[in-house]
């Protein structure tokens, strides 16, 4: 991509490397959000309904978030996200309430997502994996030599664009998704590189869009799928694909590398992990029970549209209502004995991919891309020779080593 053809450079839109600022720290860190999230859970055991902090309402309990995300006509998600998700990409599902078009283009992102072969996604992704870390060697970095350019590998597989530039590709999607959903200072910074990674990711989406049409080889991927099942116009497919890239890489790696981070400083979990993999046992459940003790993201949000209660706490029009996930998933009604790191608990139960209207859309592909990555470095004996380093709130290295390698 080159300033000349009106599109951004790498150096204009990358996430700069970074410590952590106390905000991001405190939202996004391994201690703070989880010693917060098990003392709101002991509190709310004694007060037995949501809090409110000014015009902020905040549900703890499990049952009390599983209201709130259900309840989708009382607490909206377009105040949260549609202002930002239209700036960078155009209406996509993520930013609507309950309305005609989002039954629409809901519809037509599952029944083309259900049309793909995952199965097949699956294998490729199990051998790019076993072969990329066996080219790696005894020292490598589980981020930014493992986890990034696979998952990355997987979104240009899956979502039909292939962009040479491999490194301003994985960009796009973060600078996107930095803003879209994390810029809670609101920095204008951030919103500059979002809005010039939106001119790359809308210029790829709609070039192969065009050459697909007038080659006629529309192709089975997700793309190929919206294409051919004709609910959406090009300019619907495009809004489309960009919602679900901007939302699939960086969520898996900071998935991967929370969960390989945890499970590298306790050799008895990273054993069990490893032996359950190798007896052709799913290991998904591990990792979601896993991801609990540093989850993806701590919170989800909605604002409410009219005066309500939820839980026994009242909700004025216009509150910010925060489902505190990472609580939630602490509460021992839901999750018995929620210190201990269990396999099989159910699926149902994790809040890591939100609930209601707007589960997250990857999670078939989630089910299959986290364990994978997981497994197989784990699988390998890697241990970190390093602290994990952030580019604002993404984990973006993590130094490894395959233990008695040779590095
Ligand atoms: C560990 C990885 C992931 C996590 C933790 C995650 C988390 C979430 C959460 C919490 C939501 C709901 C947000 C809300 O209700 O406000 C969501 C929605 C969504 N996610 Fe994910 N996600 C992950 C991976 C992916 C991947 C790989 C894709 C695409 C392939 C994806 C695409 C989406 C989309 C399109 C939605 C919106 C669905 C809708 O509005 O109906 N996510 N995700």
């Amino acid at each position: 991509m080159r300033a000349s053809d009106g599109l951004p450079t790498i150096s204009e839109i990358k996430t700069p490397e970074s410590g952590f600022s106390p905000l991001t720290w405190v939202l996004y860190g391994e201690w703070p959000p989880a010693a917060a999230a098990r003392l709101a859970q002991r509190l709310t055991r004694w007060r037995r309904k949501p809090w409110r902090f000014g015009s902020t309402v905040i549900a703890i309990r499990h049952a009390d978030i599983v209201e709130l995300l259900r309840r989708d006509l009382d607490f909206l998600i377009g105040p949260v996200n549609e202002e930002r998700i239209v700036a960078v990409n155009g209406p996509f599902v993520l930013g609507m309430d309950r309305s005609p078009v989002l039954a629409k283009e809901r519809g037509a992102l599952y029944s083309a997502l259900g049309a793909v072969d995952l199965g097949a996604a699956r294998r490729d992704l199990l051998e790019r994996a076993a072969t990329r870390r066996d080219k790696l060697g005894g020292s490598f970095d589980a981020i930014a030599d493992f986890a990034r350019p696979l998952a990355a590998e997987t979104a240009s597989r899956l979502f039909g664009i292939a962009p040479e530039d491999k490194a301003l590709f994985a960009e796009v999607a973060r600078a996107i998704f930095a803003h879209t959903f994390l810029n809670v200072s609101g920095d204008k910074t951030i919103e500059n590189r979002a809005l010039k990674a939106a001119v790359a990711m809308k210029h790829w989406f709609s070039n192969e869009i065009v050459r697909r049409r007038a080659s006629g080889e529309l192709g089975d991927d997700f793309m190929g799928q919206l294409l051919r099942q004709g609910q959406l116009d090009d300019d619907g497919v495009r809004r489309t694909l960009g919602g679900m890239f901007v939302g699939s890489i960086d969520t898996t790696v900071t998935a991967v590398a929370k969960i390989l981070h945890v499970a590298m400083a306790d050799a008895g979990l990273a054993a069990a992990i490893v032996a359950r993999w190798k007896s052709g046992t799913d290991i998904y459940g591990y990792c979601l029970d896993v991801l609990r003790r540093w989850p993806h993201n701590p919170v989800v949000v909605r604002s409410a549209a009219n005066d309500t209660t939820l839980a026994g706490q009242q909700v004025k029009a216009g509150d910010r209502v925060v489902a505190w996930t990472q609580a939630g998933m602490l509460d021992p009604g839901a999750f018995p004995d929620p210190k201990r790191t269990l396999p099989e608990r159910p699926l149902g139960s994790y809040l890591h991919f939100g609930e209601g209207l707007h589960p997250c859309a990857g999670r078939a592909v989630n089910s299959f891309q986290i364990p994978i990555l997981v497994a197989i470095l784990l699988e390998a004996g890697v241990e970190r020779t390093g602290s994990m380093k952030w580019a604002g709130p993404f984990p973006d290295r993590l130094p490894v080593r395959v233990k008695g390698a040779r590095s």
